[in-house]
């Protein structure tokens, strides 16, 4: 059974202060709820870091970073280093997310070594995988997935990857007016877990989580994480306010209820 998973990635907002109000309005948000079975996570600037993970200790609600470098230290002017996040309170790593590729001439071959990193450091990390419009239109969609994801976890033993959260967000429908339909969502994240099996065997294809990012609301929330292979939600502007990501962890943490009653013989 996969833990379910509910983020935020506050992108560019959010200094301390900022910060700490959010974690405060969303820790009295998701108090009445039944958290237990699920995994939250929030990933606001490097500057607020430390804040924030103070401000959530304690809570269901773990902090991480929203990129990294693959040196622990060194002439790297403007990087942060895994074990910098961990001192600052971080569980999780995002990694891969579009605008860095798209903005910051990222690569996959730089992100494999992040993820190499990210996990020698315990740092959860969290892989995004998508295409962009052209790909897509251009029926690559699937092709261009399975290139990003085995070259994310490249070298990485079988018995590790399930520690790996892969989070499929379509460039096209990041920051978008609307997500990708959840019949499109359930046809890549099948496909994305084929490759896990073809790839890593059928255990490892069933204990990874994939999750699904991409313009998600609280409104379209429940229909994408009702489908089977989707494992948890990835948000921006709807979890910008801490409202609006309470009402995505109590999706979520309707949805792993579901789940487990589903499984149950
Ligand atoms: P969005 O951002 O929800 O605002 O589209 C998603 C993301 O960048 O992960």
């Amino acid at each position: 059974m996969r833990r379910l998973v509910a983020g935020t990635g506050w992108k560019m907002n959010n200094g301390i202060a900022a910060s700490r109000r959010y974690a405060e309005e969303l820790k009295a948000r998701i108090a009445p709820l039944d958290t237990s079975a699920i995994d939250i996570y929030v990933l606001p600037p490097f500057t607020s870091l430390a804040a924030a993970a103070q401000a959530f200790a304690g809570s269901p609600v773990a902090v991480g970073g929203q990129n990294m470098h693959w040196e622990d230290s060194g002439s790297w002017t403007g990087e942060i280093s895994a074990p910098m996040l961990l001192e600052a309170g971080c569980r999780y790593v995002e990694l891969a997310h579009s605008e860095r590729l798209q903005h910051f001439g990222e690569t996959y071959a730089q992100v494999r070594r992040k993820v190499d990193k990210a996990m020698s450091a315990g740092l959860v990390p969290v892989v995004c995988l998508g295409e962009s419009a052209p790909e897509k239109a251009e029926g690559r969609a699937d092709a261009v997935l399975a290139g990003q994801l085995l070259a994310s976890i490249d070298g990485q033993p079988d018995e590790r990857i399930p520690e790996i959260i892969l989070a499929y967000e379509p460039r096209w429908a990041i920051g978008a007016a609307e997500a990708a339909s959840p019949s499109y969502v359930e046809e890549r994240h099948r496909a994305l877990r084929a490759v896990l099996r073809e790839h890593r065997g059928e255990s490892v294809a069933e204990r990874t989580r994939i999750i699904y990012g991409g313009s998600v609301t609280p409104e379209n929330g429940g229909a994408i994480l009702a489908l089977g292979d989707v494992d948890g939600l990835f948000v921006g502007r709807a979890a910008w306010e801490p409202g609006g990501f309470a009402r995505i962890v109590e999706l979520v943490a309707g949805a792993a209820k579901r789940k487990a009653a589903a499984r149950k013989p």
